[in-house]
């Protein structure tokens, strides 16, 4: 069979959750994920082929914000029950289930959400070695449809006041429930999702850090075998796991490039060189390419038409360096290039409803153009961040790689509103190493997921000494979270705002007022284009 190469081998045999748009559904993959047993989130409108490609041993629909009678409702292929592997259906996935196998779906007179009581009948395998006496469980649900006639062939496993909660066909391995198990507020939701995984689907434990990084390693060494390949380092912990694990597949025939794009923070070009040199032996190539950036961003002003002009731009960086490669050696060809693209800025590029649903184009996964001449080796696409992080540590990264905050690809960029000047970076550099040395002194550094600056293009009026001032607006933005896909911004203490406020307006020519964005992700979003 051929093997998508995108995947590492081990991430086969888990469980494939088909994505109908739930808020959930990360979820349901990170909690089969915490048993060992790898989860891939697809959108339900995968091929067949794309599903079998991860040989999965069970697949779970996920919940979702339609009603099966909606127009544009999403499905997906009904051969999916046809595969030989047991389905569980929450939620949406339990209608669509119902829906399309000749059952009936109505519209709840009672929408059902929060927390309700689920009496479990019968001796279903989903339920086995739960509830204990009460045979009743707290069990969180949100809907607003529910099954009111079952599929043939299908039996009732578990009630709430006014729903079916769950039914069966055993016969042919498939399962719903409307309630949400993935969820903290559902009691034993684990045991019930592992209920699924081991005694129905029959799914082994294969998800570990060792074993993930050494069937990676085999992969990456079929698919770039006889060829070299360059990697885009951002210094960032995502390119550089990428970039190690490829450096152990392959060795030399990896060339690293670190790109600076003029966009970089202060001081990060010539610091992170060395480290990447000297702490992990990397073979890299430092470029100072902020000439074309910052001139190819000369009067954009909109967050995509930036995004895809970096994009753009890098793509045609490293096509230049894949010349000088050729040139420098008669050895063989750089086919592929190294991206640390991660699961969230897949599933925030590539969305179930399609384009116009998509966030913002994360320049390592949308933003490149489609007659790229390389092919693409993104090891650690399947991955949560925090997944990531702990994979590196397996290969001994330094910690100061490891705890970095994220930073995205088009660097200062999407942090500075309206057009880009050499100027307005250097206030905007000059205001964010504040920011990151006061959270570091507050000993905050490694408890909050991100902390940065922005500059606002907003001008207002303040007063310095006795003369007025009519100076830029920095937002200082610190979030926490876990994947990125949420967040929530940190309640810093006051005394660590008051510092970062007044040293900025000390300390940055041009800024005269500093706010603290007190939004949460969603609906905002972390950066701020
Ligand atoms: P948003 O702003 O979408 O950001 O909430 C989520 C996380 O992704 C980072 N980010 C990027 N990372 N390329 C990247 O590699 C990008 O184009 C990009 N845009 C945002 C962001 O810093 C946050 O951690």
């Amino acid at each position: 069979m051929r093997h998508d190469p995108r995947h590492s081998p081990a991430t086969r045999h888990g469980i494939v959750v088909l994505d109908f748009g739930g808020q959930y559904t990360q979820l349901i993959a990170r909690r089969i994920r915490e048993q060992e047993v790898f989860s891939a989130i697809l959108p339900c409108t995968a091929s067949i082929e794309e599903i079998r490609e991860l040989e999965p041993a069970g697949l779970v629909l996920s919940g979702g914000p339609s009603s099966v009678y909606d127009a544009g409702a999403p499905v997906c292929d009904p051969q999916v029950l046809n595969l030989g592997v047991p389905v569980l259906g929450i939620c949406y996935g339990m209608q669509w289930l119902t829906h399309t196998l000749g059952g009936k779906v109505v519209r709840a007179e009672r929408r059902e959400y929060g927390p309700a009581q689920l009496d479990i009948e019968g001796a279903s395998a989903l339920f086995r070695g739960l509830p204990g006496e009460a045979k009743a469980l707290k069990a969180w649900s949100s809907h607003g449809d529910h099954v009111v006639t079952l599929p043939a062939g299908f039996s009732v496993t578990g009630r709430t006041d006014n729903a079916v909660a769950a039914f069966e066909n055993c016969a042919q391995k498939l399962y719903g429930v409307q309630f949400h198990p993935e969820v903290n507020h559902t009691d034993r939701g684990t045991d019930i999702l592992r209920n699924f995984v081991f005694e129905i689907c029959g799914a082994k434990k294969n998800w570990d850090r060792a074993g993930f990084i050494s069937a990676t390693i085999d992969s990456i060494r079929r698919q770039a075998e006889g060829a070299r390949a360059i990697c885009a380092l951002s210094g960032g912990v995502d390119s550089c796991v990428a970039a190690a694990l490829v450096h152990r597949a392959i060795g030399d025939r990896l060339t690293n490039v670190f790109v600076d794009n003029g966009l970089l923070r202060r001081n990060e070009f010539q610091h992170t060189l060395e480290l990447l040199r000297e702490r992990l032996g990397l073979n890299v190539i430092g470029v100072d390419a902020s000439d074309r950036f910052l001139d190819r961003l000369k009067g954009v002003v909109d967050p995509e038409e930036k995004r895809k002009r970096i994009g753009g731009e890098f793509i045609s960086v490293f096509v230049d360096e894949e010349m000088k490669l050729v040139k420098s050696s008669a050895g063989l060809p750089v086919k592929f290039l190294v991206q640390g693209t991660l699961y969230p800025d897949v599933i925030e590029s590539v969305s179930v409803k399609g384009p116009s649903a998509v966030i913002k184009t994360h320049h390592n996964v949308g933003g490149l153009p489609e007659n790229m001449p390389f092919g693409l080796i993104e090891p650690l696409r399947d991955l949560f961040k925090d997944e990531v992080r702990r994979i590196g540590r397996e290969l001994g990264l330094p910690e100061e790689i490891l705890s970095k905050h994220p930073f995205p690809g088009p660097g200062l960029a999407v942090r500075l509103l309206g057009e880009i000047t050499r100027e307005k970076l250097e206030t905007l550099r000059g205001a964010d190493v504040i920011v990151v040395e006061e959270i570091r002194h507050a000993g905050l550094y490694e408890k909050v997921w991100q902390a940065f600056a922005v500059l606002l293009p907003v001008r207002s009026v303040g007063v310095m000494g006795d003369d007025r001032t009519y100076g830029y607006t920095v937002a200082v933005r610190v979030v926490d979270s876990q994947d990125a896909m949420t967040a929530d911004w940190s309640r810093l203490p006051l005394g660590v705002l008051e510092r970062i406020s007044t040293r900025i307006v000390n300390e940055v020519p041009g800024v005269n007022r500093v706010v603290y964005d007190i939004s949460s992700k969603p609906p905002s979003t972390i950066e701020w284009e």
